[in-house]
């Protein structure tokens, strides 16, 4: 591992299978979050160069398609192994551009890796169906439906920078396994580490065209992007205010969106409170809380209320504060305006009188953990993401008043219960509008082959590897009339 940033590069952008500068002669500098000064430069691609990568595409999409799956599987398990192979280098770019700790960089790399090989896996083990017509009334024996999956075209895959290898790969790889050409915009704050993924599929030896690299701000080629009229399907994954902007941007195509939460741990006076603690501490502020599915809330009866928020202190109080090149489990926000943003959050709850556990503390874009208890409804914490390491206890007197609360929120990522009694908890999951709900565990997206998917503001349709090969698909039914 090494944060020697001295010679600085300026990364070309990967359009129709070269290495490119872009003709708009401009570059976008990108700030390392805890380095606080600029790593490296990345292109700012033209809307022309856009149109030329997504009709490339499309020309090389058509002989892709005509591969087998094996053929196309035999690329994406190269791919994995160049992921692994170059996995210390990879996981340095992204410490350095979104300051995540070098261990679970390297595991986000490794994790990317086994994702894109179930993902060859799961696709040559996924088959069609074959309907008879007399199972309708009416219908003949001899009208004989095969239902086969085709790809859509050219998919556009836009990542979020707080896993910028991993849920970039999270829809490159089910596009390519299910027979698309592929756009990929990265985060701005996540593009070195994009490039460097894309570098080690480029080393398979990718048909040139099938796959093109984008980088520029998303409010400069965003719109562009996805109002294209080359573009079959968006796969997305960001902030609800962007993924809102996105669906009404696009017209008459699947647009697949993962968005923002407030995740809820409601707790039950009959939890087991070891695991709740060791589960909310590890849900709340795992990467400074800058995960989707991090908890944001934690809704506690009353009855137990003292015991956990006293717990959670004196783990908060443990919690290593400092630099991803130490493993820190807080890390500087990924940029100033991230860190006001969650300041502002903090002071509107302590102005309103919520009680400041511990935390508040702050240098630069570093926020110390932060445990607010006694919040209320009427302060932003309690309904806002923070995407940040501040963490609001909120006090209810009964099950129904914890649902209440978890339900109102816009948002219905996920949710944790916690309680001994597995009827109770089961009856409170059903309960709770949330795409996942997990009973005694973290609220957490893996282990990725299961459906990941948010309801109200957190999203539309489903991810997870079998579901992501479904929505970059379609079904193709041929029907066979014998005589
Ligand atoms: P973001 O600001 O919404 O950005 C996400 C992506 O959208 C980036 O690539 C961004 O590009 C691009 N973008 C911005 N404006 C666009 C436009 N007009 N058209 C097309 N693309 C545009 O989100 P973020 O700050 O990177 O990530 C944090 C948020 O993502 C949080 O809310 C978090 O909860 C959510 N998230 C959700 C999931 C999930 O699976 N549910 C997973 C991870 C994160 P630029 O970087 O160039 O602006
Ligand atoms: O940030 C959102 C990611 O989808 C969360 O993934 O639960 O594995 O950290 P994770």
């Amino acid at each position: 591992m090494a944060s020697n940033v001295s010679e600085l590069t300026t990364y070309k952008a990967y359009l129709q299978g070269e290495w490119k500068k872009s003709s708009s002669d401009e570059t976008i500098a990108i700030q390392s979050p805890y380095l606080r000064k600029t790593i490296g430069y990345v292109q700012a691609v033209t809307q022309d160069e856009v149109d030329e990568a997504i009709k490339a595409a499309h020309k090389a999409q058509k002989s892709w398609a005509e591969l087998s799956l094996s053929e196309r599987g035999a690329y994406l398990d190269k791919w994995a192994d160049e992921l692994v192979n170059n996995s210390e280098d990879i996981a340095t770019a992204i410490m350095q551009e979104v300051g995540k700790g070098f261990k679970d960089a390297k595991k986000e790399v490794v994790r990317t890796a086994d994702l894109i090989r179930y993902t060859v896996q799961e696709a040559l083990h996924m088959h069609g169906e074959s309907l008879k017509g007399d199972g309708f009334p009416g219908g003949d024996q001899k009208k004989i439906g095969i239902v086969e999956r085709a790809p859509l075209g050219v998919v556009l895959a836009i990542s979020p920078f707080n896993y910028p290898v991993n849920l970039a790969a999270s829809k490159v790889a089910p596009a390519l396994m299910a027979g698309n050409g592929v756009i990929f915009k990265p985060a701005t704050q996540g593009s070195i580490s994009g490039i460097k993924m894309i570098q080690a599929l480029d080393k398979t030896g990718l048909p040139k065209g099938l796959l093109s690299l984008t980088t520029g701000r998303g409010s400069v080629i965003g719109d562009y992007l996805v109002e294209h009229k080359g573009i079959d399907m968006i796969s997305f994954t960001g902030g609800s205010g962007t993924g809102r902007h996105l669906s009404k941007q696009t017209a008459m195509i699947p647009l697949v969106l993962e968005l923002g939460g407030k995740d809820p741990a409601l707790v039950a006076e009959d939890a087991d409170m070891d695991v709740a603690v060791k589960s909310i501490m590890n849900g709340a502020f795992s990467y400074s809380g800058q995960r989707c599915t991090a908890i944001k809330r934690v809704l506690v009866n009353e009855k137990v209320a003292d015991e956990l928020v006293a717990r959670l202190k004196s783990e908060i109080e443990k919690l290593t504060v400092g630099s991803p090149e130490e493993d820190s489990t807080i890390v500087p926000l990924i940029d100033d305006k991230s860190a006001d943003f969650v300041q502002g959050l903090i002071d509107d709850a302590l102005n309103k009188k919520a009680t400041l556990v511990t935390g508040n503390k702050r240098q630069d874009n570093l926020i110390y953990p932060t445990l607010l208890d006694q919040v209320t409804e009427d302060m932003d914490v309690a309904w806002i993401e923070p995407f940040g390491p501040v963490l609001p206890v909120i006090r209810v007197k009964s099950d129904e008043e914890a649902i209440e609360l978890a339900n109102r929120s816009e948002f219905g990522l996920q949710a944790s219960i916690f309680s001994q009694d597995i009827d109770r908890a089961l009856e409170v999951a059903r309960q709770v509008e949330a795409g996942t709900v997990q009973i005694n565990g973290r609220t957490e997206r893996g282990p990725d082959h299961f459906p990941f998917l948010g309801v109200k503001a957190s999203g539309m349709g489903v991810q997870g590897i079998h579901h992501s090969l479904l929505s970059m698909s379609r079904e193709r039914v041929t029907v066979l009339n014998l005589k």
